[in-house]
């Protein structure tokens, strides 16, 4: 008999948070054991998600009594961190995708997950559409030298530029042995995006346009539960590439 992985979703009641934590709900192999947010914390989850669940939302990680569970994270950066860093000295697994880390705060959870040997999976996007924008954009830069990326999301997300054009610009520069700083990008926030990106490839007289929409949170649901069965094969180290969860090969 296979027991169920204990998760504990840190913003439930956000907009990604609900609709990663709905999907761990609904998981034959996963077990929702607490809820976390900041204004709805003492609010019945069950009237947040519309779903039959019991839990009543907390605020901290110390008041979710049990020895151990994999951390979800989707809430803001400054809180992220200190849960984060709690999770980690409880010798939780963590899978991580709120955004806005500084490198300094990376590579201390870095270190802290070596020290205690837990997983961490930390991505800046868990879409499917993403990673292959990822593989595509990787193959164009052989073949083109400039490139620009463009983001928007909704004007409620705190860090500009996103993670995601972050990484893309990474990708590109490691590609063209530039800094990642010579990758110019644009950023919109609007009420009405989810989240976008177009990286546009520009050489004499043509252009190609690279481009992912996410209309819909639920987007982002199985890559998470992918990274939450497999979080705990990565002791010791910090996983950023949704490639060892969804194509190991
Ligand atoms: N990696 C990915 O694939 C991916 C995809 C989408 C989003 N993200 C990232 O995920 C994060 C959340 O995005 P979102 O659009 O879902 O945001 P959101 O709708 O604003 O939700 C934020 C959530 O965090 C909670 N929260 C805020 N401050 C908190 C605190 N101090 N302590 C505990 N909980 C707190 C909020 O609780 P209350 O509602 O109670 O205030 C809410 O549940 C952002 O960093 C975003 O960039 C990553």
């Amino acid at each position: 008999m296979t027991t169920s992985i204990p998760v504990v979703v840190a913003g439930a009641s956000g907009k990604t948070g609900r609709e990663v934590g709905k999907a761990i709900l609904t998981a034959h192999d996963m077990e929702l054991v607490g809820a976390i947010a900041a204004h709805h914390a003492g609010a019945a989850l069950k009237d947040i998600w519309s779903e039959p669940v019991s839990l009543i939302v907390q605020t901290n990680l110390a008041e979710i009594d049990v020895p151990y569970a994999v951390l979800v994270d989707f809430t803001e950066h400054q809180s992220s961190y200190q849960r984060v860093r709690e999770a980690i000295t409880r010798r939780w697994d963590i899978v991580v995708g709120t955004t806005g880390f500084t490198s300094t705060e990376r590579e201390i959870i870095g270190s802290l997950v070596r020290q205690y040997q837990v997983g961490a999976v930390m991505i800046a996007n868990f879409s499917l559409g993403a990673w292959v924008m990822e593989q595509l954009a990787k193959q164009a830069s052989r073949y083109f030298q400039k490139a620009e990326i463009l983001e928007a999301h909704a004007d409620t997300k705190r860090d500009k530029p996103s993670g995601t054009a972050g990484r893309m610009a990474k990708i590109l520069a490691e590609s063209w042995e530039v800094d990642s700083k010579a990758i110019p990008i644009h950023s919109v926030r609007l009420p009405g995006m989810v989240a976008h990106q177009a990286v546009v490839f520009g050489t004499s007289g043509q252009i190609l346009t690279l481009r992912h929409d996410v209309h819909d949170r639920t987007a982002y649901a199985q890559g998470v539960l992918a990274s939450v069965r497999k979080v705990s094969d990565f002791r010791g180290r910090v996983v950023e590439d949704l490639a060892e969860i969804i194509d190991p090969a």
